[in-house]
């Protein structure tokens, strides 16, 4: 029961949500863990190598099985299909999805556009809406993309709405509900199975769920 795993986590806000779960799951992870600015820390202790990557890619790093399990956002997860396990809602980093705008903004027929860090979501939602627009693909601030005139609206991640209402935006429509995700690889769910079950089952009892396998 000695083996290691290697868990990919989100660089930013989720990191330390996720890192205080493990702990409370009774894996110990040493307290100088957060200040660190290395990319590989590893936990001796808890038999575990952290792998920080940005929280878009660490559904990347689990699919290619350098990383054997990972914390990844359900918003990640719906961007782009990934050849992962799902296995549990860690209920954490809640948040959601919706589409915001200027509060001057009004529906128009021409040309639409649409900024946003998920381009295949935002083109789903407007395909499910009965809308044609045009996405345009940013990776960060957001919105921004509004108050210059890049685009008319944006889909975005909305948290506390602080950034919205810092930059005169409104919701203007609410996409899906977002929390932060367990996900597996197969291939070291087939290898490790013991010490990922293991896992899972202490993270969902602190979470108070059920295994969701
Ligand atoms: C996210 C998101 C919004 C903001 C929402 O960005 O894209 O911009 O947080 O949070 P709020 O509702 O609490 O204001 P993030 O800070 O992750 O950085 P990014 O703009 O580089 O994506």
């Amino acid at each position: 029961m000695n083996e290691w795993l290697t868990i990919a986590m989100p660089k930013g806000r989720i990191f330390e949500e996720a890192v205080q779960l493990l702990r409370k799951a009774g894996f110990p992870i040493p307290p100088e863990f957060e200040e660190s600015r290395k990319l590989i820390v590893d936990a001796p202790e808890a038999n575990m190598r952290f792998i920080l990557a940005k929280p878009m890619d660490v559904p990347t790093y689990v699919e290619h099985g350098v990383a054997d399990i990972g914390v990844a956002g359900k918003d990640t997860m719906i961007e782009e299909e990934r050849d992962v396990y799902e296995v549990l809602d860690l209920n954490i980093s809640a948040c959601y999805l919706a589409v915001a705008g200027l509060p001057e903004y009004e529906k128009s027929d021409v040309n639409p556009k649409v900024a946003s860090k998920y381009p295949n979501l935002a083109t789903q939602y407007f395909k499910q809406q009965g809308e044609q627009v045009e996405i345009i693909k940013l990776n960060g601030s957001i919105e921004l993309a509004p108050l210059v005139g890049l685009a008319d609206r944006i889909v975005d991640i909305v948290s506390t709405g602080q950034t919205l209402k810092e930059n005169g935006l409104i919701e203007l429509e609410t996409i899906v509900p977002i929390t932060s995700r367990l996900i597996v690889n197969p291939v070291s769910y087939r290898l490790k199975d013991t010490v990922i079950d293991d896992l899972v089952e202490r993270v969902a009892q602190v979470i108070g769920v059920e295994e969701q396998v």
